[in-house]
């Protein structure tokens, strides 16, 4: 990957487990030449066109299954350098559209964006649909989070969710150790980290849990074994309106660009 402000930031998650879970819930079908899946993230100070290729060359792949626009106004490493936020998405959404339809990449999305900049993007001329949206997404999510959960899936736009476990920064260990959610889990015979990916998974979004711990895989892919019942769903969700609860929630920005 080529350094400096232009670069494109790629980040490349490679994991069977992620491919599973994600597969069961995108509502978009990913077809695969080899055993793993990748996910590519970047942003439009670069040249798509340039850059999909490279990729491709570099992991000795046909085509890549989804490729993420990452954030929509590219974040202190990939800034825009060539117009507004705006005009940069849409440029590197032409680009990307037409990269799509010479097979090289199956599907297109985005990630962190809100529905109006996911909305602009309809607007590029060629411009594919928007397949994904992968956003920071927990039971200790803001109220918009959810709503915006809820716009992309009216849209036919599938949810990724990151952040499971309030990972970012590396506050998870805070979620696991919050009183409610031990307590549903031992009442199911579950983990809480279980249960967490459960309530994603039960709100309709993918989920991409972080580990490098095969056991942890194996916990987190046994998400697939049981269901919460409604009211756990409702006990989960409403924690973060307990003054009492002490929980993580940091790290969901709003991004209006
Ligand atoms: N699109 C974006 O803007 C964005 C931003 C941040 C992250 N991400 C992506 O989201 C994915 C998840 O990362 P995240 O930052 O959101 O973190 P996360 O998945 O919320 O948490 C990861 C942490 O949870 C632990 N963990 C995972 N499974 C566990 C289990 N069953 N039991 C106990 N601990 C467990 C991991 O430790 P162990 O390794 O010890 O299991 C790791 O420390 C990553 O692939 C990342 O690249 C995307």
């Amino acid at each position: 990957m080529r350094q400096g402000e232009d670069a494109p930031c790629v980040w490349c998650l490679v994991c069977g487990a992620v491919w599973v879970l994600c597969r069961e819930l995108c509502g978009v079908i990913l077809t695969l030449p080899f055993s793993l899946s990748f996910f590519l993230q970047f942003y439009a100070g670069s040249t798509p066109a340039e850059q999909v290729p490279v990729w491709l060359e570099e992991l000795g792949l046909e085509y890549i299954d989804l490729v993420l626009l990452h954030h929509p106004e590219g974040m202190p490493f990939g800034k825009c350098a060539s117009g507004t936020p705006a005009e940069c998405r849409a440029n590197a959404w032409s680009q990307l559209s037409k990269l799509q339809k010479t097979g090289v990449v199956k599907d297109l999305g985005v990630s962190n964006f809100n529905i109006r900049q996911i909305n602009e993007l309809g607007s590029v001329e060629g411009g594919a649909a928007v397949a994904v949206n992968q956003i920071q997404y927990n039971a200790f999510a803001p109220p918009r989070q959810d709503l915006l959960v809820k716009e992309c899936q009216a849209q036919g736009v599938a949810v990724t969710a990151w952040s499971s476990f309030q990972g970012t920064m590396m506050q998870h260990a805070g979620m696991f150790q919050q009183d409610t959610l031990k307590e549903i889990a031992a009442a199911k015979g579950r983990s809480v980290p279980q249960v967490l990916l459960r309530w994603a998974l039960q709100r309709g979004a993918a989920v991409i849990p972080g580990t490098g711990n095969p056991a942890h895989m194996d916990a987190n892919l046994a998400a697939y074994g049981f269901e919460l019942s409604e009211a756990d769903m409702a006990t989960i969700s409403s924690i973060k309106n307990d003054p009492k609860a002490d929980f993580p929630a940091t790290g969901f920005e709003v991004n209006e660009s």
